[in-house]
């Protein structure tokens, strides 16, 4: 093995800090392929109807664990999904008794199965408050709805009509930005030493908005927040490999069926468990910053949720390029993996 293009890497186990599993027979299906080779995930609570309570994220935990391969060492780390009437007793106490990690705010409206988020922030700050002094972390999709802001501004508006009053009024309140898309997020979170970090997808750090519409329409690209334009995914590629600890790998694999994707009005999301850390090794290689890989999927997450990095690792080895199935079969029906657009050569061996 040559020291400046290594064909092997061992890193400690990864974790995903933003992850869609779905229910039922969906969840069946996508699960193995996040528990094959992640410890831990971030589990998002926009179910129908969504997971709200303390109760309710117990019995979705209490469901994954029932749809986990044998043998297979997952954790999944339950959310509450923030609503105008969430109880800051219920989430004190799912945070104390280890039920819930963190409280996934969305506005209403931002996103799939959204519509119960928040729309006046002053109604949820008591429950903000309640976070803050347990040291709870809260999960943004930082875009605004308005319908008059164009859907390529909504995360950079979101940042300065909402995230910056926002943390402003209770500034010990812990904020991951999820799924940032844009040079204004990374430079907000880089801005901002204390109670701040940030997820980035893999598709974000492969697709630009001309993969989504250049040459004919790909809603297998589709995703909210939208990919934005080149220079962006450049700066998200910037932040993901200079190992601040402020930045980590939220998937967002967010599986939808092959008919809801190519519809009319087509759902967003990629589903990228099956191959995402094939596609993070060729990112990092590419960047030449391969040692920084196990620093974004495996080191800093915990840092930030105050949890331990894994003790096990995985291996990666560089060969032939890999294979993967274009699509998994589930018996809601076909799931098409993300494509990154080239080959793939590093490939988890152990
Ligand atoms: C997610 C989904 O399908 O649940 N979709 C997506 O495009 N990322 C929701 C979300 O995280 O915004
Ligand atoms: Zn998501």
């Amino acid at each position: 093995m040559s020291e400046k293009h290594p064909t092997r890497l061992t890193i400690r186990r990864p974790d995903d800090w933003h992850l869609h599993l779905r229910d039922g027979a969906m969840l069946q299906a996508v699960l193995p392929e996040t528990a094959r080779h992640f410890a831990r995930a971030i589990i998002m609570p926009n179910l129908v109807p969504p997971v709200v309570t303390a109760k309710q994220a117990s019995a979705y935990r209490d469901r994954i664990m029932a749809a986990l391969p044998d043998g297979a060492g997952f954790t999944p780390l339950m959310t509450l999904y923030l609503t105008e009437d969430t109880n800051p007793a219920d989430v004190a106490h799912a945070h104390t008794s280890g039920i819930a990690t963190a409280v996934k705010l969305y506005p209403a409206g931002a996103t799939t199965n959204s519509a119960s988020g928040v729309k006046n922030f002053d109604k949820v700050r008591p429950v903000l408050e309640t976070m803050a002094d347990i040291g709870m972390p809260l999960c943004v999709h930082g875009e605004v709805t308005n319908s008059d802001i164009d859907i390529f501004d909504r995360e950079a508006v979101f940042i300065d009509k909402v995230l910056k009053p926002l943390r402003k009024k209770v500034p010990d309140l812990r904020v991951v930005m999820e799924h940032v898309t844009t040079e204004d997020a990374v430079d907000y979170v880089r801005d901002n030493h204390k109670n701040l970090a940030a997820t980035i997808t893999t598709h974000h750090l492969i697709i630009n908005r001309n993969h989504i519409l250049a040459g004919g329409i790909k809603p297998h690209y589709y995703c909210l927040p939208v990919a934005k334009r080149e220079a962006h995914r450049v700066a998200l590629v910037q932040a993901a490999i200079s190992g601040d600890k402020r930045f980590f790998l939220g998937t967002d694999s967010a599986p939808h069926t092959d008919p809801a994707k190519l519809q009319t009005c087509g759902c967003a999301g990629i589903f990228t468990a099956p191959n995402t850390l094939s596609c993070l090794a060729e990112v990092f290689e590419a960047a030449g910053k391969l040692k920084k890989l196990e620093a974004f999927t495996s080191l800093n997450g915990p840092d930030f949720y105050r949890l331990p990095a894994n003790e096990d690792t995985i291996t990666l080895e560089k060969g032939d390029p890999v294979t993967y199935p274009a699509q998994i079969e589930t018996a809601d029906g076909p799931v098409t993996v993300f494509d990154p657009g080239f080959d793939l050569h590093w490939r988890v061996v152990d």
